[in-house]
């Protein structure tokens, strides 16, 4: 009764280049560590102030210092908003940072999509997944400016999704066991705000049926097969050529990258983080060292494939608040 609940939600690659604002991938890292945010939501301890919000983890120090200012403190309101709750004085609630922020790598939605999945466990579901998908994009909102769902639905779901609101039901793509997917992520922040001021708000027509062919294509290759074509289509016309010019250094890594058997390379989210599909693993090894000597630098590479599986809830010395 009253034990701490603790979720855990997945890093993700969104946009994938081609599905810009639409196509989001979840991250597992091959060595079969966690890569994602955690979110234990507990019983406070007597006199404890409100709110009762707590940080750890590495990059804890990198959050506002006003937990009034926290996305986890968005989420609830926002849940006790929906659901016309009070105040919740007695909860408290622990963030375990993992992510760096600003990296382009879901870092938000991650401890988005496992706070508010751990807060409605924690009140026994009351919220259904299109209701919580709703609050996880209201929170997103609040930090990018814009509602976009690349991040929170591979993060809650898990898998390679595709969804751009909640009008159709999300959409799980095939992601091929034979590809594996390198993220380098330089340590530098890039405001997903900022990099989404840069681009245009209008795009020649031109521009426009070449990047829904190359969405139609991709889709096409993972859904019969021809890989070959599905990986020659993840192509980005929308953003990376306004962006390219906030990443030094990633031209000539990405350039690299395609000259050393990537399949496909390109910008996760809005960067700095870059990511590289690879189907060999020999080849994935190498081009990981590569990307970390010349474009992570002080920064971080992962080998990773899908994480199939999204928010999970975490058992055992995971589950302590304190
Ligand atoms: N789709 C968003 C963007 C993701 O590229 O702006 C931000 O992480």
């Amino acid at each position: 009764m009253n034990e701490p609940i603790t979720y855990y939600a997945p890093a993700s690659v969104g946009n994938l280049s081609v599905g810009f604002d639409l196509l989001g991938l979840a991250l597992e890292p091959l060595d079969g560590s966690h890569f994602g945010d955690r979110v234990t939501v507990g019983v406070a301890k007597p006199g404890d102030q409100s709110p009762q919000l707590s940080f750890h983890g590495q990059y804890a120090s990198a959050l506002p210092s006003d937990p009034v200012e926290n996305v986890v403190t968005r989420c609830l309101d926002l849940y006790r908003a929906e659901l016309g709750m009070p105040a919740c004085p007695e909860l408290s609630i622990k963030l375990t940072k993992s992510l760096p922020i600003g990296s382009g790598l879901g870092s938000s939605a991650s401890s988005i999509v496992a706070a508010l999945a751990a807060i409605n466990q924690w009140f026994d579901n009351p919220v259904d997944a299109d209701g919580l998908l709703d609050l996880m994009s209201k929170a997103e909102c609040g930090v990018s400016g814009e509602k976009h769902f690349d991040n929170i639905a591979p993060s809650y779901f898990g898998g390679l999704v595709l969804c751009e609101s909640l009008d159709e039901p999300p959409q799980f793509l095939f992601w091929p066991d034979a590809w594996q997917i390198i993220v380098a992520y330089r340590n530098t922040e890039v405001k997903t705000k900022d990099a989404r001021n840069v681009l245009p708000n209008s795009y020649p027509r031109s521009v426009l049926v070449s990047q829904a062919a190359s969405l139609a294509r991709f889709v096409h290759g993972l859904g019969s097969g021809d890989l070959e074509l599905a990986a020659r289509n993840i192509v980005d016309l929308v953003a990376e050529p306004y962006r390219e010019q906030l990443l030094p250094d990633y031209s000539q890594a990405k350039h690299h990258a395609l000259q050393h058997g990537a399949l496909a390379a390109g910008i996760s989210g809005s960067g700095p983080t870059m990511f590289a599909v690879v189907d060999h693993a020999e080849k994935a090894k190498e081009l990981a060292d590569w990307l970390g000597h010349h474009y992570a630098r002080d920064g971080f590479v992962k080998l990773c494939t899908v994480d199939r599986i999204g928010a999970r809830q975490l058992t055992g010395v995971n589950r302590e608040v304190h």
